[in-house]
Parts: structure tokens; C-alpha cells; sequence
């Protein structure tokens, strides 16, 4: 039976905002992507997920919508998106949008009737309640961008729930009228040629009914009280009729469009991908750069998703978090690393994330205090840096103002020398992080068919990984120094940098990953194979 097309599709994850600049105001929008897709599609990526690009108040960045039938003026117009959409599709290109269906903005226009009267019916439609007796919040959650989960409504005696910023109010998912809102606005996108979504907060929709405090428990090795993490205060069961009817939607189009909960926990992830709800689930390795933590969260991923259908979502970077590159050592260490990591995650079965300027190897970049918006950097004062630093602009051409994403100057700051990073500094260059993406696509295209989902790993010395897929081997060394390593049977490269011979000796210089083809398949005795020093 054939694969639907999102079964081991490669995405490309465009943050509106920074992607590319058409109108010359420093911040990126809709008709900057249409204009660049053709990048996307020579990385050799299927699909692109934009992040939210509806009016928004933007004081998260587009997670808190004002608008679920437009589009940020910023960003350009409804016929911009349908523009993008078409040219997507001429270059055999998915596009899935942001749908955001935990909270609103405090700007959308239910949550400007609900706080306009205490007796307002669309109050029905998030979480308000009173203060406790001594004026404290109704209870004790907390906001994930710091603080309480709790602010006091601007002018009536109630509080309302916020799981993000105060601007970002929580719906209240109990109340039917929100999830008939939200297969409106799911039906709005698909209607005009959306290719699925990617949910933001997946889990979190319903919230406990009761809004109980959430229980202290005193820890056991430091005898400090700590939250009772076995409290959910989200995941509630309701949630999963929700994605059973939005299923079916996606399956009511031809072919069925696709559904990516924002859920990084593997705990969680067969709850929710099962065949009539949602597809699929990110994987995030985000380990520190040590064979034995790399081989234990991919095994925990692909544990849990067993069966035919499913498989885990490969990611190593997105907008919230710090760039892989700075967190694998940073500079040409952490760009080494990051590249072997690539090569690591795409031999595996499943799909994969790339986050824009993954390709080029971006670094987080370190800008002035001043000119930070993140909110969780704002509500913190400062404790935390916050999200900025993975979103500065992509870099397009060397040599330009702002390195070719804008005359004007960005909305984040570029760090002196961006541009050496840019795409077309890159292309040309054999030994580029770009050229290192196209190669590793494109080899993952050419073999794929021929893979096996079966993933046997090998012995290996270690600080060493390597698994084979049928005839794909994929070895990394996670040393700082090199490997020799001895695999049976007769190899070819299949990936550059060529690090093989035909004599079967593996050379991985530190810090490296190969793809090689089996010529010849070895029978050993104990049907256990290694790869050892040689
Ligand atoms: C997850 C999004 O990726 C993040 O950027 C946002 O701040 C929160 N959800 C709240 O919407």
C-alpha cells in the first residue's frame, strides 16, 4: 500500500517573522516565504509548518491570536496566503499552518466581551474565578513564562487563567461553543488548500474541572517540597474526542491532511497518535552530546510509538528552544556536531523537523538586553534570556544591509557578521552546512525506499553509535578524537564527507557522522553484529 505523503516526510519550519522581508519593515511575512520557497525545495524538504501569522496584538510572538480567519497585516493579506499556497504546490510543497487553540489574545473579541461585564456570557468561554479569601490567586499553578497562572481581570472582581502570558488568556474547552469555534477555523484553512496543522499546546486544552491547588510533596533526596508532578492539571480524556473529530475532518479532504500535536514528552505520545486522532508528535533530543544519553531518548521515542503507522518525529531544533549548535559546544565544534546529529536522526525511521537556519548552521545569537522581546525574558526581568537569541533573522546574501533579509533594520538584531552564514555564501560551497543538508537529503530521498523500518544497533566501542537499517549503516562518533572502526562486509559511502574505503575501515574523524551502504551482508553466529576498533 502506498505511504501517505507525510509518513517520513522532512518539514521545514518557517518563523514568519524572520524568514524573509518582502515590504522592507524588518520583519519577515507571507510573500517574503512565496518568494523563497524555492530554498526549501532545492534542501530537498516535503512540507513547510509557518508559525502563527494571524492578527496579533504579538505580544508572544503570534501565539496570541486576535484573528482566526486573517492575516497579520504585518504579514500580508488572505490572498497572500493564498498565493504562497499555490506556488507551495507547484513546487510539490505541503504546507501546514500554526493553529492555536489553547488561549487567545486578550484582544480577541470574546475576551473583550467577557471582561466587559461580570455578567458577559463569553466569560463562559475561558477560566475566570474568585481570588482566595486573602486575595490570593484562585490557586497555585503556575504560568510557564513565570509567575502565577493567575492575573485579575482588568476592571471586575475575577481572575483569569493564563498557562502563558496574561495576554494570552486560557480557553475553557468544557464549553462547547470553543471546540465548534475551532472546527470552524480548522475547516477555514483546509477549505482554502492548507495541508494540515501543527497544534500548538496539544495537551493542554482541557484543563481539570475542579481547578484544584496543585499538591506539594517533600522530596525525597533534597526533603525541599516540590510540586506533585503526577497532578495533571492538563491531559484531560475529553481532549481525546476533540482530536477524534478533527481527524475526521482532516480525513473529509483528498488526500487527508495532516495533524502535529506540540507534545515532546514520549510518555505522552501513544496517547495521542493513534489512528483516528493526531499523526504525529515531536521527538526533541536534546541531550547533551554523549553517545549513551543520544542512544537512550531515541530508543525512548521509538518505544513509544509501536506498530504500523506511526513513528516518532525527529527534532533536534524550533523556535523555543537554543539553537542546536550553541548547545552541542557552539562555533565549528558545535557546527560538526550538529551536522553528525543530522546525520544521526535521518538514517532513522519517521519524519523529521528542521528549523530554518538549521541548514545554515546558525548559532543562538547574543544581542543587547534592550533589544529583546521575548516575553519569557520580560517576565522574568531578565533572569531568563529567553527565546530571541534562535530567532534573528535568516541571513540570505553576503554583503547586503542586514544581510539580505531587509533594508530596513530587522526586528531582532544581527550579530556582526551574520551574513557570512548567508544562504547564498553557502550554496556554492562544497564543505557548507548547506551543502551538508541538500547532500543528506537528498541521500535519505534516494535510499529510502529500500530501507527497512527495522533499526538493529551495533556494538560499538564506546562514545560510539551505529545502527543499520537493511543495507544502511549510520555510525557517529561523539569522541573528540578519531575512530577506526571495522564493520564486516563490503561498504560504499553513501553520504559525504566519503569516510570509508572499500576495505570495510571506517575512519570517522571526532565529532562525525556516515551514511554507508552494505555492498554484502555479514551472517554472524550470534546474529549480533559490531563495529570495532580497528
Ligand atoms: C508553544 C509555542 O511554540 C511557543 O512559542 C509559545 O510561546 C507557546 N506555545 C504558547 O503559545
Amino acid at each position: 500500500m502506498p505511504q501517505p505523503w507525510w509518513r517520513s516526510a522532512v518539514f521545514y519550519q518557517v518563523y514568519v517573522r524572520s524568514f524573509a522581508d518582502s515590504d522592507d519593515d524588518g520583519i519577515g511575512d507571507l510573500p517574503g516565504i512565496t518568494s523563497h520557497l524555492e530554498h526549501v525545495r532545492d534542501l530537498g524538504a516535503d512540507a513547510i509548518w509557518i508559525t502563527p501569522f494571524y492578527p496579533s496584538p504579538q505580544k508572544d510572538h503570534g501565539y496570541d491570536v486576535s484573528d482566526y480567519f486573517e492575516v497579520n497585516p504585518e504579514y500580508g493579506t488572505l490572498d497572500d496566503f493564498d498565493g504562497l499556497l499555490e506556488r507551495a504546490h507547484e513546487l510539490r510543497l505541503k504546507v501546514l499552518v500554526d493553529i492555536v487553540p489553547n488561549h487567545t489574545s486578550d484582544q480577541h473579541d470574546w475576551f473583550r466581551a467577557a471582561v466587559s461585564a461580570p455578567d458577559n456570557s463569553f466569560r463562559e468561554r475561558y477560566h475566570f474565578a474568585d481570588p482566595k479569601p486573602d486575595g490570593a490567586p484562585p490557586n497555585n499553578w503556575t504560568s510557564s513564562f513565570g509567575g502565577p497562572a493567575w492575573s485579575p481581570e482588568p476592571a471586575g472582581k475575577q481572575w483569569y487563567l493564563h498557562l502563558f502570558a496574561p495576554e494570552q488568556p486560557d480557553l475553557n474547552w468544557w464549553n462547547p461553543a470553543v471546540p465548534k469555534e475551532f472546527e470552524r477555523i480548522l475547516e477555514f484553512w483546509l477549505d482554502r488548500s492548507a495541508d494540515g496543522f501543527r497544534i500548538d499546546v496539544a495537551a493542554a486544552l482541557f484543563k481539570r474541572r475542579d481547578l484544584e491547588d496543585r499538591p506539594f510533596l517533600i522530596d525525597p533526596i533534597t526533603g525541599l517540597p516540590k510540586f506533585d508532578s503526577d497532578f495533571a492539571i492538563v491531559d484531560q480524556p475529553q481532549l481525546h474526542d476533540v482530536y477524534r473529530r478533527w481527524r475526521q475532518i482532516a480525513n473529509g479532504y483528498e488526500p487527508a491532511r495532516v495533524l502535529v500535536g506540540e507534545i515532546f514528552d514520549p510518555r505522552r505520545h501513544a496517547k495521542y497518535i493513534v489512528p483516528d486522532q493526531l499523526h504525529m508528535a515531536f521527538a526533541l533530543i536534546h541531550q547533551r552530546w554523549d553517545a549513551g544519553l543520544w542512544r537512550r531518548s531515541i530508543e525512548n521515542s521509538r518505544r513509544a510509538l509501536q506498530g504500523p503507522g506511526a513513528g516518532p518525529t525527529w527534532t533536534l531544533a524550533n523556535h523555543d528552544v537554543v539553537r542546536p549548535v550553541t548547545r552541542l559546544g557552539g562555533g565549528s565544534l558545535g557546527r560538526c556536531r550538529a551536522r553528525a546529529a543530522l546525520l544521526l536522526l535521518l538514517g532513522l525511521p519517521g519524519q523529521v523537523f528542521l528549523y530554518q537556519g538549521e541548514e545554515l548552521g546558525l548559532e543562538e545569537a547574543d544581542m543587547p538586553d534592550s533589544a529583546r522581546q521575548d516575553p519569557i525574558f520580560l517576565r522574568t526581568e531578565g533572569r531568563l534570556k529567553g527565546r530571541d537569541g534562535c530567532r534573528v533573522p535568516l541571513p540570505w546574501r553576503r554583503g547586503r544591509p542586514n544581510a539580505g533579509f531587509s533594508n530596513a533594520n530587522p526586528w531582532l538584531p544581527m550579530p556582526a557578521g551574520w551574513d557570512q552564514f548567508a544562504v547564498e555564501a553557502q550554496a556554492g560551497a562544497g564543505d557548507s552546512t548547506l551543502a551538508h543538508f541538500r547532500r543528506a537529503l537528498a541521500a535519505r530521498r534516494r535510499l529510502w525506499n529500500r530501507l527497512p523500518e527495522r533499526v538493529d544497533w551495533l556494538h560499538t566501542p564506546d562514545g560510539v553509535l551505529a545502527y543499520a537499517r537493511g543495507p544502511l549503516v549510520v555510525a557517529c562518533n561523539f569522541l573528540s578524537r578519531p575512530a577506526r572502526l571495522r564493520l564486516q562486509g563490503r561498504l560504499e559511502a553513501a553520504s559525504e564527507p566519503l569516510v570509508a574505503e572499500k576495505t570495510g575501515i571506517l575512519h570517522l574523524p571526532p565529532n562525525s557522522a556516515a551514511w554507508l551502504l552494505r555492498v554484502a551482508r555479514p551472517r554472524q553466529a550470534d546474529g549480533r553484529e559490531a563495529l570495532t576498533s580497528a
